[in-house]
């Protein structure tokens, strides 16, 4: 595999603003605002759709990647990946729509590129399980939360809008169960491997308490039992990540 290209030097029109997560939630900080944005208010929903389009871009760059660094994979493998590739670039075509629905533009806030430095995992495998499982598992919680807030505040074009890009997150952690399981089936140390490194990832997001198993309205992230359930997870699974949000951040 060649390196993974840097995450500064992800190709970029001048207008996005570049920044590491621990800079932006330290200036927030410093600002007396949460580290990270709840959904309280219509400007923070339009921070929290300007991260996820960022992020989209991130997962259409990241699923790219990897259809060109393992040309040895099962043709299969690529082909899901080249449809993602595909299923993102239409995501951040809806959140850009949303951005600008919400009165917001492109480089409002700063882009971190935590998600991409997720996606250079060297292991197929580990990639998928880190990727498609652990984030786009984060995915689901977001936009499903989301979805309830739109419901709540009575914007139908949010709220239908994140339903249609949830579906397909949802097809997305199935295609992660599959090939995670497709890829190690006769190597268990690498399976072991790929699965720590989707719960390095669970954890990484759990940071103070942003992650929890609430009510929509009351914490920054509630998880979504049910789109998860639907994604494949099982249920030990979700009560494993449910019973790490309770412990204290370890970073
Ligand atoms: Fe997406
Ligand atoms: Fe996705």
């Amino acid at each position: 595999m060649d390196r993974p290209i840097a995450y500064d030097k992800l190709a970029r029109e001048d207008r996005f603003v570049r920044m590491r997560a621990r800079e932006v939630s330290d200036l927030r900080a410093d600002q007396g605002l949460p580290r990270f944005p709840d959904l309280a208010t219509r400007e923070a929903i339009r921070e929290r759709v300007h991260g996820i389009m960022v992020g989209e871009l991130q997962a259409m760059e990241g699923a790219g990647r990897t259809v060109y660094d393992f040309p040895d994979a099962p043709w299969e493998f690529t082909l899901d990946m080249a449809r993602q590739v595909w299923d993102e670039s239409r995501h951040v075509e809806i959140y850009l729509g949303l951005l600008d629905h919400l009165g917001g533009y492109v480089g409002e806030f700063p882009e971190t590129t935590i998600l991409w430095r997720c996606a250079c995992a060297e292991d197929a495998a580990a990639r998928v399980a880190g990727v498609n499982r652990g984030l786009e598992g984060l995915a689901c919680d977001v936009f499903n939360q989301l979805i309830h807030i739109a419901q709540k505040i009575g914007d139908p074009i949010l709220e239908r809008a994140v339903d249609f890009v949830l579906a397909d997150e949802i097809t997305h952690v199935r295609m992660g169960s599959r090939w995670l399981n497709e890829l190690t089936r006769d190597d268990p140390e690498r399976r072991r491997r790929a699965i720590e490194f989707q719960e390095s990832i669970d954890e990484r997001f759990n940071l103070g308490g942003t992650r929890l198993d609430g009510a929509h309205q009351e914490v920054p992230i509630s998880i979504a039992k049910e789109a998860r359930r639907l994604a494949g997870f099982t249920d030990e699974e979700i009560e494993r990540l449910v019973r790490s949000t309770q412990r204290s951040p370890v970073y």
